[in-house]
């Protein structure tokens, strides 16, 4: 079998720091299947755009004919499924793109994989792996004194994009459990670092902290979440691909839990000491408290010990060599970020910062 994957969704934020790494580090190539919603930006590609391994396909994870195609012609050992409706906002505004990306195109993308392994010879079949990239948010949410989720804790998904990533990780489960589908699930924390699209909160701080706007915190910023750097990601996510057990369940995590105004004050201080502001003032004047998040979760935090103990993994970057490294790369990459900031962008910034009255754009 050849080690040609396919990566769905890499030219997101995750999906195209993945395939970056893939490819530049020589592990093969890779056959990147992203429809290019909002989130996905070939620019986060250039760095690979001529190089022979890889090829980028415009196109929908539910689209089964045209993964099967795909399939049938890049013979891939692995597919690794990033492709989602990520943000939880949006799915507050608008569900239904989660419920169709994230569920029936994750059920699409299965069947097609179902097909295509169904076919291989026996040592390709046993070698092949479908690994599926979740989330920690399925878990729920974490009082404060309660132990970090472990991979047996019960599914509690509270907003629709939670849920609906909950239900592509059961489909998944299922596939294994009924058809023997050699799947591998990765449950993650928060990721930050290069090519973040500012709606998630480190990237949008660090774009409005520049550009002279509030800083927009939900209700009273004192939510938790434990945040990695998207490259520990990656090297997880390839950790399991290569020695992980088939049909288990893997969660990944920092070990670096910070409530929210935490991360944003780190941020405004890194800030003030690279790029102070031109009054001379703090960038922390610029945060401003804002409606809170409907239903918003009050801590996620993961226990990674699984994923250490079997597979030897653990993350090299700590929060605080990572959130330097990102603003780093912010700083070094505005032209990046004044790409995806325009058309679009902007409209969804108006209308979902001015339910909170407050004027962002
Ligand atoms: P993202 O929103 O930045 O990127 C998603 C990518 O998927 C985009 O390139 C988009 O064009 C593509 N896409 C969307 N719908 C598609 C479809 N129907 N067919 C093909 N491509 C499609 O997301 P991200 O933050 O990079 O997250 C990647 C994956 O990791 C998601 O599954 C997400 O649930 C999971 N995850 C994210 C985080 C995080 O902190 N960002 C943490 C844990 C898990
Ligand atoms: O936990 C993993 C999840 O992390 C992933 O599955 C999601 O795809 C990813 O988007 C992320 O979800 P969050 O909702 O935790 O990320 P977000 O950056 O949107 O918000 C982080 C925290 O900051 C959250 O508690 C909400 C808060 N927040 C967010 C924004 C955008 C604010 O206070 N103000 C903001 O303007």
């Amino acid at each position: 079998m050849n080690k040609t994957i396919i990566v769905t969704g890499g030219a997101g934020f995750i999906g195209a720091n993945f395939v970056l790494a893939w490819v530049k580090q020589g592990f093969g190539k890779v056959v990147n299947l992203d429809k290019l919603t909002y989130a996905g930006n070939l620019e986060n590609l250039v760095d690979i755009q001529h190089n022979a391994n890889h090829v980028f396909v415009r196109g929908d994870i539910g689209d089964q004919k045209l993964v099967a195609q795909l399939l049938a012609e890049h013979q891939p050992c692995a597919v690794v499924n990033f492709a989602a409706e990520s943000h939880v906002d949006r799915s507050i505004h608008g569900p239904e793109d989660f419920i169709q990306t994230n569920v029936v195109g994750t059920f699409h993308l299965l069947e097609a994989v179902r097909a295509y392994w169904g076919g291989l010879n026996a040592t390709d079949k046993t070698a092949f792996r479908f690994l599926h990239v979740s989330t920690d948010e399925v878990y729920g949410s974490l009082e404060k004194d309660e132990a970090p989720f472990v991979e047996t804790r019960k599914y509690e998904p509270n907003s629709p994009y939670s849920a609906s990533k909950a239900a592509s990780d059961h489909l998944v489960r299922a596939y294994h459990h009924t058809y023997g589908l050699p799947v591998l699930t990765t449950n993650c924390s928060n990721n930050y670092g290069p090519h973040h699209f500012p709606e998630k909160l480190i990237p949008l701080v660090i774009h409005n902290a520049l550009a002279g706007k509030p800083l927009p915190i939900y209700g009273t910023g004192q939510q938790i979440r434990d945040w990695l750097f998207v490259e520990d990601h990656c090297a997880a996510i390839r950790r399991v691909l290569e020695a992980g057990k088939v049909g288990e369940v893997y969660n990944i995590g920092g070990w670096n839990e910070k409530p929210n105004i935490e991360v944003v004050r780190t941020l405004c201080r890194i800030l003030d000491a690279k790029k102070p502001r031109e009054d001379g003032k703090p960038y922390a004047d610029q945060i401003t408290h804002v409606e809170d998040r409907l239903g918003h979760d009050q801590r996620y935090a993961i226990d990674a010990t699984k994923i250490a103990r079997e597979l030897g993994w653990k993350p090299q970057e700590t929060f605080e060599t990572g959130i330097e490294k990102t603003v780093n790369w912010y700083l070094e990459n505005q032209h990046w970020v004044n790409n995806v900031t325009s058309g679009d962008y902007r409209n969804w910034v108006q209308k979902h910062y001015a339910d909170r009255g407050e004027e962002m754009a």
